[in-house]
This record gives structure tokens, C-alpha cells and sequence, in this order.
């Protein structure tokens, strides 16, 4: 069978996330789906040609532009997948439950009391259903952290370099994520992690390149209060990117499943 609406080739970011999840996630035709955090439709559509027309795929995303552009995307085609506004930490507690819950690059967004999130959302997967949720894990982009580190202690930035040291030790690691969903009461709890190379040029191309500086830079700029000196020092550390290339994220894919009843 031909495929109409596979993972799109040409996203270096959200398609090998997705593939991840797609490794451990097993479906099947007719199973409803709640897909979290789906943004722009990955993997929603390609889930929902995969159930079929007697199942149902929920994709929900907080930002409304998001689910917008998913809408007029999708047009008249695959009816059974709806995109709707919702916040998954905590969503309406009259939805159903079903037989999965996917979310691509989901995770990281379940703060500020992760356990908590992850607890609230297991209430919508059916008891012997499975949840697949991907993030970047601890150890994504060290090679650069350790270089802004590096940068910072020799320039004698200790407030920022403690702000730096609480949010790179804030991330999640894969031990994390599967430790929470087996302390939920998950069975054959999984979190695989995949190595995936990200390539950038020095200067602005790296300091505008769409996946770092949509999320991860960001949090570099964070660190300072005076945003001029931020810049400052970001241009120069984007100058020397030979010292802390090839970059590389850390795919992780957390599996669980819910205890069938009886
Ligand atoms: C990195 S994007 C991933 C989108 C899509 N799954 C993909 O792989 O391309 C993360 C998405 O999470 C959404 N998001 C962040 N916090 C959220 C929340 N609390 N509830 C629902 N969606 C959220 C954002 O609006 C964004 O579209």
C-alpha cells in the first residue's frame, strides 16, 4: 500500500524524533490515538493514515497558530484527525481514553512538575494501551555547552554560569523518564536513545540556525540579565564553532504500557 502521508523528508529536526518514536510504537488499524504537542501534523497524519478510517487520531497543541496551519494542511482529507487547542498537562477530564498516546518532541514541554504531567495525561490511555513520547535527553548539544561553560568561567560570569549549570541539570534524562513511567505503574517500560548529528556553519549561521535558536540558544541568552553582553558573547562563542562541533542531540523515545485490567 502506498504511503500519502509519510514523516517529511526534508525536516532535519522533528522527523528523526518522530522516526524514534515511530521504532517503538506499536499500532494498529482501528486504534484510537491522542498525539500531544503536534504542532504542524508530525507524526499526526502519518498516524492517522496508518489507523485508518476506523479508528481516530486527537492531536492537540496549545499554540492556535499551530493548529491552524495543521487545519488548512489537512483540508478535507484523513476526517478521523482532528487538531485542536489544548494544554496537555492538563486536559478536559471528560476526553476518552485511548489505546495510545504519542507526543514528538512532548516531553521537554511537561514542566514544571514532569511526574505530575505524565501522571495526568496516563488518566486518557486505556489500560493495555501504550504511551510513546520523545524528547532530547540529557547529554543534547554538551559538546557546546561545555564551551559556554568553558566561556564563561575564564570571562568570570558566575551568575550566568550558575543559571547555565541549573538548566542543563533540569534536563531529563532517559533513566529519568523511564523511572517516572515504571513509578506510574507502566509495564515493559523502555527509553532507547538515538545519536543525531546536527550541522551548522560559524557566525550568524550559526546563531540563527532554526533549531538551535528557536529553543536551545535561547536558553544561553537566558542566562544573562544584561541582554547586550548576551549577544556579545554568543557572537564570539559562534566564531570558534570548531571547538565544539560535530553536535549532537540525543534522541530518546520513553515507552510504557498500562496494566490490562482484570
Ligand atoms: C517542538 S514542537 C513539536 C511539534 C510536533 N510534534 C513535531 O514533531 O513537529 C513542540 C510543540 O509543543 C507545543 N506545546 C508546548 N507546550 C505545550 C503544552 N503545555 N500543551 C500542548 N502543546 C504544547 C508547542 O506549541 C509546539 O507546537
Amino acid at each position: 500500500m502506498s504511503v500519502e502521508w509519510p514523516l517529511p523528508e526534508n525536516d532535519p529536526w522533528s522527523t528523526p524524533f518522530a522516526q524514534a518514536l515511530l521504532q517503538k510504537l506499536e499500532l494498529f488499524p482501528g486504534a484510537t490515538v491522542l498525539d500531544i504537542a503536534a504542532g504542524g501534523g508530525i507524526p499526526s497524519f502519518h498516524l492517522a493514515e496508518k489507523v485508518g478510517s476506523g479508528g481516530r487520531v486527537l492531536a492537540i497543541d496549545a499554540n492556535q497558530y499551530q493548529v491552524s496551519r495543521a487545519r488548512s494542511v489537512q483540508g478535507m482529507h484523513l476526517p478521523w484527525l482532528e487538531f485542536e487547542v489544548g494544554d496537555m498537562r492538563r486536559l478536559p477530564s471528560e476526553l476518552p481514553q485511548f489505546d495510545r498516546i504519542t507526543g514528538n518532541l512532548a516531553f521537554m514541554f511537561f514542566r514544571p512538575d514532569r511526574p505530575e504531567a505524565l501522571k495526568n495525561l496516563l488518566q486518557f490511555l486505556k489500560p493495555g494501551g501504550q504511551i510513546v513520547l520523545t524528547f532530547p535527553s540529557l547529554g543534547t548539544f554538551d559538546s557546546l555547552w561545555t564551551k559556554v561553560d568553558l566561556e564563561m568561567r575564564q570571562r568570570g560570569f558566575e551568575k550566568e554560569r550558575s543559571a547555565l549549570e541549573e538548566y542543563i541539570n533540569e534536563r531529563p534524562s532517559a533513566g529519568h523518564a523511564e523511572n517516572w513511567l515504571r513509578e506510574l505503574g507502566m509495564e515493559r517500560t523502555e527509553a532507547i536513545e538515538l545519536p543525531l548529528e546536527i550541522k551548522t556553519g560559524a557566525g550568524r549561521a550559526f546563531l540563527e540556525h532554526p533549531l538551535l535558536r528557536g529553543g536551545f540558544l535561547e536558553d544561553v541568552y537566558e542566562c544573562f540579565t544584561d541582554k547586550n553582553l548576551a549577544e556579545q558573547f554568543m557572537t564570539e562563542i559562534s566564531q570558534d564553532i570548531e571547538s565544539f562541533t560535530p553536535l549532537h542531540a540525543i534522541r530518546c523515545a520513553m515507552s510504557g504500557w498500562k496494566p490490562a485490567e482484570g
